[in-house]
């Protein structure tokens, strides 16, 4: 038997995304966001609240970077998602995260967190931001054989209905060929 949940954001598993940026000081601030995702090919499309200072930081000049959220960075993921930098200006010293400016576009990066997308803004409108993908870095503790290894990214995502993070599985299949079986 089915049951309907009425309007709910329950799509899975939704991304963890650190989103760093710029003020007009170059101070570095960051926000969590879980609504966003690949929206074309070098493409991002966020869901960002206008009243954020990351938001206000991107507006007014700075690029973004874009770090996936990590299993051994988990509180400090979280903290920069309820900490506002309108109130804390050393949010990212209290969330023990270290920077560097990116070399690609107008953004810190964040140390502890191997992988990042270098993104720059390309529309901001009804609080939908499209960003273009302009590098990807990778810490290469990460990398097997010169690609991504999940298993040692250990990505986060969030779970909507219990408010929980819960890292990346196992993998249980091939893409675009488990599917030829039965073709
Ligand atoms: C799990 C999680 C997911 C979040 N997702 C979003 C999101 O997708 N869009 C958004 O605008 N805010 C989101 N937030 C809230 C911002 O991260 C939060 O308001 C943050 O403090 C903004 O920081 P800033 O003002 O320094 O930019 C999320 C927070 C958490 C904890």
């Amino acid at each position: 038997m089915r049951k309907d949940l009425g309007v709910k954001t329950y799509i899975y598993p939704q991304p963890v995304l650190i989103i760093a940026t710029y003020d007009q000081e170059k101070h570095a601030d960051a926000m969590n966001a879980a609504w966003g995702g690949i929206s074309d090919s070098g493409e991002v499309m966020l869901s960002l609240s206008q009243g954020h200072k990351t938001v206000q930081n991107i507006l007014a000049g700075s690029d973004l970077t874009i770090s996936i959220a990590t299993a051994d960075y988990v509180k400090e993921c979280d903290y920069v998602g309820i900490v506002s930098g309108h109130d804390v200006m050393d949010k990212l010293e209290k969330a023990s995260f270290h920077t560097f400016p990116s070399t690609q576009v107008n953004a810190p990066i964040i140390e502890e967190l191997p992988l990042t997308l270098e993104c720059r803004m390309k529309s901001y409108e009804d609080e939908i931001m499209f960003v273009d993908i302009i590098n990807v870095s990778v810490d290469d503790g990460i990398l097997t054989d010169g690609q991504i290894d999940v298993d040692k990214l250990k990505p986060i995502t969030f779970d909507p209905a219990h408010h929980t993070y819960r890292q990346l599985g196992a993998v249980v299949g091939k893409a675009f060929q488990d599917g030829l079986k039965l073709k």
